[in-house]
């Protein structure tokens, strides 16, 4: 079902983030709040109060804490929103992305449901210009809910990263770094058709169950694949089909599913597509614990893949020649994924992301804070495994960007991506661009990634 009316979104996803990372610091939460909310400069629009939810208050979680202070604005405006594919190519006319929801009726029918049972849908703006036939197709992070509660929660996040249902979602939403329509941010790519698949399955858009689990009271549904499959058949009946372009792109937990998809995707589109894909904050090695020696596939990622029925939702020729089952997660995990990676890919990260350091490894410092013998080396195997193994992985094609910082987000605002952080004077945009051009000669902007190296002076460009 199509919406017509229309609403500007000014999303700040970043901050998200951090939010979740100082859950249990609600005092220094509210001053980081109240903070932004005084630095109007900040081009941060903040709801600057807590919503109404004091019921769900006692049973705080870390999604919840991120739906109460929502850092999303809603304004009304009164653009069309139908899609038209040839509207003015002029940037201040162009309409932002606009959300399109699986009608209930094809939801049925192909059983694609977000979590709570709602329609799944994406947001949308076609391309102009010389723009009408490629194709940026984005999938947007939100890390994972890896049991029943933790879903359950989900179906009542209505906004933010990662939301369970798609019931109160905005109308519109505004691309940022590569899928900005401003031409000033975005120079290569603006015109582009612009994709945004809204992530509300719970576990990277990989789901396959058949059946509706009913966890304390609520219906739950594990169908992201499903979900990933219906919109990119509608996509196909869309114009998609004629694409000479394809940016498949992710980032985090949109990364990994990007990884667990493409081949797949590619199967999709016709042999001469231009079929290129980019991970952004996911290529983590599974490393032990520092605080319990033990691996979060074990722990946490192994438990959900089963409860997602997700196994098989991997490449094909990961399953074929490494791991028929999908079970001994091989395929699952970032750097199994990376190897089996057919199209040319670009992998762009940090050495110590904040979301590995805080949920895999559970070091919580830096090379510069870090006492503990055993948080020392921890971080000395992840930048080993980082600047060492992931190289090998990659094939000749490929491209990465990775700087030596302790922080998770790298491209997913406009400042991280062509005034953000640069390793020997390269922004992630200029290395991502000079890839997919073919401009240049080398493509692996490995930053130095020793301790002494460590923060790289840009890194303070990076808000989270
Ligand atoms: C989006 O548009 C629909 C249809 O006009 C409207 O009913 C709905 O309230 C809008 N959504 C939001 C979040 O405002
Ligand atoms: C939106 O634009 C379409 C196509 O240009 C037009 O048919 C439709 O009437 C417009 N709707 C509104 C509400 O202006
Ligand atoms: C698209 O725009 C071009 C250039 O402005 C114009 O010549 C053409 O007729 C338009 N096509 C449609 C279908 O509106
Ligand atoms: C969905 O399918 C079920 C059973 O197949 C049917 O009972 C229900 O009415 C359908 N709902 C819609 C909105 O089509
Ligand atoms: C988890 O990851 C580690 C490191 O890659 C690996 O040795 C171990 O076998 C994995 N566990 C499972 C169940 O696959
Ligand atoms: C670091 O890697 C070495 C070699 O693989 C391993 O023996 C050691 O246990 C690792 N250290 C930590 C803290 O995980």
């Amino acid at each position: 079902m199509q919406s017509d009316s229309v609403e500007t979104l000014e999303d700040v996803p970043a901050i998200i983030y951090i939010m979740k990372r100082l859950k249990t610091k609600r005092k220094l939460l509210k001053i980081l709040v109240a903070t932004m909310c005084f630095l109007g400069a900040a081009q941060v629009a903040f709801r600057c109060q807590k919503t109404s939810n004091q019921d769900e208050e006692k049973s705080a979680s870390r999604l919840e804490v991120v739906q109460k202070w929502s850092p999303f604005h809603v304004i009304r405006n009164q653009l069309n929103s139908s899609l038209v594919a040839n509207s003015s190519a002029d940037r201040d006319e162009r309409p932002q992305m606009q959300l399109r929801l699986l009608s209930t009726h094809a939801a049925n029918q192909t059983g694609a449901f977000c979590l709570d049972g709602s329609a799944p849908g994406y947001y949308f703006q076609p391309g102009v210009a010389a723009g009408l036939r490629k194709w940026v197709i984005y999938l947007p992070g939100g890390e994972a809910c890896f049991t029943l509660e933790a879903c359950r929660k989900r179906t009542l996040q209505t906004k933010g990263l990662g939301p369970g249902t798609t019931r109160k979602l905005a109308n519109t939403t505004k691309g940022h770094a590569l899928r900005s329509a401003d031409k000033t941010i975005n120079p290569e790519f603006w015109d582009w058709n612009m994709v945004e698949a809204v992530y509300c399955d719970g576990f990277f858009f990989s789901g396959d169950r058949a059946d509706v689990v009913v966890h304390s009271g609520r219906r739950l549904y594990f169908r992201g694949k499903r979900i990933l499959h219906a919109i990119v058949a509608d996509l196909l009946t869309r114009g998609l089909a004629q694409a000479t372009d394809v940016i498949f792109h992710g980032f985090s937990a949109g990364a990994v599913a990007v990884l667990r998809h493409a081949s797949w995707f590619r199967e999709q589109l016709p042999l001469t597509v231009n079929f290129r894909v980019f991970a952004a904050s996911a290529a983590f090695p599974m490393l032990r614990s520092v605080r319990t020696g033990r691996f979060f596939n074990e722990t946490t990622l192994f438990p959900a893949v089963i409860m997602h029925h997700a196994a098989r939702s991997v490449p094909k020729a990961c399953l074929q020649e490494a791991d028929p089952s999908g079970l001994t997660l091989k395929c699952h995990e970032p750097f199994g994924l990376l190897q089996y990676q057919s199209a040319p890919l670009f992998v762009a990260g940090y050495v110590y992301d904040a979301w590995m350091l805080d949920n895999s490894l559970e070091a919580r410092c830096t090379p510069k804070t870090c006492r503990g013998a055993s948080e020392r080396e921890g971080l000395k195997n992840l930048s080993r495994e980082i600047s060492e193994t992931l190289p090998g992985l990659l094939k000749p094609q490929d491209g990465m960007f990775i700087v030596n910082c302790k922080k998770h987000f790298i491209i997913t605002e406009h400042n991280t991506w062509t005034a953000g952080v640069t390793v020997q004077g390269v922004t992630a945009a200029k290395a991502f661009t000079d890839w997919f051009y073919g401009r240049g000669n080398s493509h692996r902007h490995m930053d130095c990634v020793t301790f002494q190296c460590y923060p790289n002076p840009t890194c303070t460009k990076a808000r989270l």
